[in-house]
């Protein structure tokens, strides 16, 4: 037996732990000239189906592979057949395997006791239950940037990771109940779910989206497509896609939501997409004939444009006070920027939930996070379901949009669908 090689009793062993009942996971480090390259596998499911997932840590670079059972059993055969110094640990449910290597070639091994673990690893008592941790989600938060290299949630990153999670919270709450009907038709469940995040960004809602989707709310065949005008955003949101072996099922498309395409989606989500980017993702989930659309804008800027910011009188036609214009009523609120922002950032969610339910939506506008983690923190909830054009929201909307003297950028993006609607009532 040549030196550093394991003892075929050992290696005998090792293969019966990892691919036999109770294993849980088998870590192996070595480390070189000052390197660390470490690989971790553990058996995962997905989509109903036995996998081992192999995490490939290169001097902090991340590469996560989901294998077959037949090349899971291959790379267990390099992880044996590595040379020179290292360690391994290998976990299953009866006990651990402890196994040093050192530099001189001595192969130590030690064994736990007999143990009774139980398979299903909970998330540590300590850690917060969130969407994030329902789930094996290390190798994911550390390659889309939330966490560390030790997979703790970086200090500047809170934000974004909190913004993440409630967004997954509503995404669950949206598909919850029909879900639960799906996961009892095996049809239902087997079919495609198409998702498109506009405005994607850095990505980390659109992957995360992915792996709970895939892993808590178990859709078996999800696509999650990301969208954004940056060509480096969508460059690096692609080399994670790939770290992380999901790059065919997270896409990732540089254009202009203006101009992208796409036949249907089931649905689209935009997380803070900037001033009118919001409106191209709602109408395109209209156009795409989406059955949700979450959606949490962003900055607004284009009401203001109409309303005060250049001193101009806007006639108002309901002008109950008979002051004459909706400026002069207004004029003591919209004289302070911030309160002229904020009415018109309220007054464009209302006419967006407005539309959205003249075409068929069920809307709720709600908070989803706090207002201390960001200001941006309404979101609006829709799904389909209900007649299109009915009198009450027809009107609603239409007594709104008349006594601001407005035509909200949603209705000139939307004036096909909703221009049948609102000639009834005009
Ligand atoms: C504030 S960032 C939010 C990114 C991401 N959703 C997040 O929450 O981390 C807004 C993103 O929308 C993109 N965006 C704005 N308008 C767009 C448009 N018309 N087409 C495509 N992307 C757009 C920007 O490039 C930017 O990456």
């Amino acid at each position: 037996m040549e030196r550093f090689e394991l003892d075929p009793k050992l290696k005998e062993e090792i293969r019966a732990r990892v691919l036999g009942e109770g294993f849980m996971k088998i870590v192996q480090t070595v480390r070189r000239n000052g390197k660390q390259f470490k690989i971790a596998m553990r058996p995962v499911e997905i989509g109903g189906e036995k996998k081992f997932q192999a995490e490939m840590t290169d001097d902090g670079q991340v590469q996560v592979k989901n294998l077959t059972v037949n090349a899971a059993a291959e790379g267990l055969e390099e992880i044996i057949a590595q040379r020179g110094a290292r360690e391994l640990h290998l976990m299953t449910a009866k006990g651990d395997l402890h196994m040093r290597v050192t530099k001189k070639g001595h192969v130590m091994v030690s064994r736990s006791a007999e143990m009774d673990r139980v398979v299903t690893v909970q998330p540590h008592d300590r850690v917060k239950k969130v969407p994030l941790t329902e789930f094996e989600s290390s190798a994911l938060l550390r390659t889309i940037g939330l966490a560390d290299g030790e997979g703790r949630i970086r200090a500047s990153m809170r934000g974004k990771y909190d913004q993440v999670n409630e967004f997954l919270k509503v995404v669950k709450e949206t598909v919850g109940e029909s879900r639960i009907g799906e996961l009892a038709n095996d049809r239902m469940a087997a079919e495609p779910f198409t998702v498109v995040d506009c405005g994607c960004g850095k990505a980390y809602l659109t992957i995360s989206l992915y792996f709970y989707l895939t892993h808590v709310l178990k859709y078996p065949n999800v696509t999650v497509i990301g969208v954004d005008r940056r060509a480096d955003v969508i460059a690096a949101a692609q080399k994670m896609a790939a770290q992380l072996d999901v790059a065919d099922k997270v896409l990732f498309v540089e254009a202009d939501l203006t101009t992208y395409e796409l036949e249907k989606a089931d649905m689209v989500v935009s997380l803070h997409a900037c001033d009118t980017a919001t409106d191209e993702a709602m109408a395109k989930g209209v156009e795409w004939k989406a059955r949700y659309i979450l959606s949490a804008p962003c900055c607004q800027h284009e009401l203001q444009k109409a309303l005060g910011r250049n001193n101009r009188t806007i006639e108002c036609s309901n002008n109950r006070m008979g002051t004459g214009s909706c400026e002069q009523d207004f004029a003591g609120l919209l004289r302070q920027n911030i309160l002229r922002e904020r009415l018109c950032d309220i007054l464009t969610d209302s006419f967006r939930a407005m539309i959205l339910r003249i075409l068929g939506f069920k809307v709720q506008v709600i908070k989803f996070v706090s207002s201390e983690a960001t200001a941006r923190n309404i979101l609006l909830k829709c799904e389909y379901g209900v007649k299109p054009g009915q009198p009450g929201p027809v009107g609603e909307y239409l007594n709104l949009r008349d006594y601001w003297k407005v035509t909200p950028w949603l209705e000139t993006r939307l004036s096909k669908l909703l221009g049948k609607y609102l000639e009834r009532y005009v």
